[in-house]
């Protein structure tokens, strides 16, 4: 059996294609393409390994899944059932983690946008901490938490400096000044945390050190007007677990600890919040060749509409119909947007006979696919989770309608 992806949950043995333990074929019988799927033990592994390396090279380790990369229930069910924390962003998602269980002192809410119903909500199921983008965000938590009578935990998102980033605060005099007011006057409020997200899709150690550098900066400012942090975030922005194996993964979590320990920042609690890195590479498209064009350009029935560029997936391409024959045919390959942009790979290695009807698998489109589809009318795919001989339908256009939260 030859792995395919990197992923050892798709596997080809001659001509037949394996997800997880079920032949490709049986799930074609289920459903028309486009048809999406999730590996089930592909998303425990991607936890497991995550948890493992963090925890062994850090000794006060917390995950938080970072929702809005794929915010389906029954993916969300699975990461709740590793103990992991969540990340949300919105009031919607926090519904759904606290129907789902998610242990209300494991979840961390915020984002640039923080309406009143969200910080009561939050505040009201005493949620770990509210991540704070804007100071003025601050008035309104202290203004809810004072009603309720509690002292709220606060962590504030430090801008990464990354480029010219919009999100986050800069700590300059003037914001340090308006800082210091404003702890002097709100006593509901109590920042315990910073958060530093960088980028998504970050594979080399030079983005990750970058980002603590910040952190490292924006600590001594703060301990200067007497905020004295505990903890500290990392965000999330790893790839998907295919393209940074195990053994990579412990490289930079031990990068981070020795770059952490060279600029002397202590700490007691260290956060990451990964998103794509548990469920991206779990995630796959099966679609069909629907038409051939000159210079081998195939059209597939998806596109950006559900396979978007937004989402920055390491896409990979296998002709399903011909796994038995070599990927080694530069092949461009288009979406079923009527638009001249609607282009998913250019000069892609792939088979060198190309016929309609062929079936082709799109692999590691389970991150922020779904997040940053658009309302382009074709039909939604089904979706099924597979997990060793089961398969179970989770989502169909026909009955579900749309897998918009509310
Ligand atoms: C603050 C924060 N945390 C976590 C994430 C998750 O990132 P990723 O899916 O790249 O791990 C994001 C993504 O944008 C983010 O902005």
């Amino acid at each position: 059996m030859k792995i395919l992806s990197g992923n050892p949950y798709i596997k080809r043995d001659n001509k037949k294609v394996l997800l997880d333990l079920i032949p490709i074929d049986e799930i074609l019988n289920l459903s028309k393409t486009p048809i999406m799927i999730f590996l089930e033990n592909r998303i425990r592994d991607n936890v497991n390994s995550f948890k493992s390396v963090f925890g062994e090279v850090f000794e006060n380790f917390e995950g938080f899944y970072s929702f809005k990369a794929n915010f389906l229930p029954e993916i969300c069910k699975i990461i709740c059932s590793q103990e992991i924390g969540a990340e949300i962003i919105g009031l919607p998602e926090l519904k759904l983690a606290l129907k789902i269980g998610f242990p209300e002192n494991k979840i961390l809410v915020g984002g640039p946008y923080l309406p009143y119903e969200l910080i009561k909500e939050s505040v009201k199921n005493k949620v770990r901490e509210i991540i704070v983008y804007n100071l003025n965000d601050l008035d309104k938590i202290n203004a809810v938490a004072k009603e309720k009578n509690i002292v709220q935990n606060i962590c504030l998102r430090i801008n990464s400096q990354k480029y010219a980033s919009k999100l986050g605060i800069i700590l300059d005099d003037k914001i340090l000044l308006r800082l210091d007011e404003k702890t002097n006057k709100l006593h509901h409020i109590n920042i315990v945390s910073i958060l530093s997200h960088y980028t998504t899709q970050m594979n080399n150690m030079e983005q990750f050190k970058k980002n603590i550098i910040t952190v490292g900066d924006a600590l001594k400012k703060l301990t200067q007007i007497g905020i004295n942090i505990k903890n500290i975030n990392l965000g999330g922005g790893f790839p998907e677990a295919t393209i940074m194996p195990q053994k990579q993964l412990r490289k930079l979590a031990l990068g981070l600890k020795t770059t952490l320990e060279n600029l002397h920042i202590d700490y007691e609690k260290i956060y990451f919040e990964p998103g794509r890195y548990f469920v991206g590479d779990a995630g796959l498209f099966i679609t069909e060749v629907i038409n051939i064009i000159d210079d081998r350009w195939i059209f597939l029935n998806i596109g950006n509409h559900i396979c978007p560029k937004f989402a920055r997936c390491s896409l990979r391409f296998y002709n399903a119909t011909q796994i038995d024959k070599v990927h080694k045919y530069k092949t461009n390959i288009a979406g079923i947007i009527p638009s001249d942009q609607d282009v998913l790979a250019k000069d892609y290695f792939f088979t060198e006979k190309l016929k309609e009807g062929d079936v082709v698998i799109v692999t590691n489109v389970g991150a922020y696919t779904l997040t940053f589809s658009n309302r382009f009318p074709y039909a939604l795919p089904h979706i099924f989770l597979i997990k060793d001989h089961d398969i179970t339908p989770i989502f169909s256009p026909s009955i579900n309608h749309d897998f918009t939260l509310n």
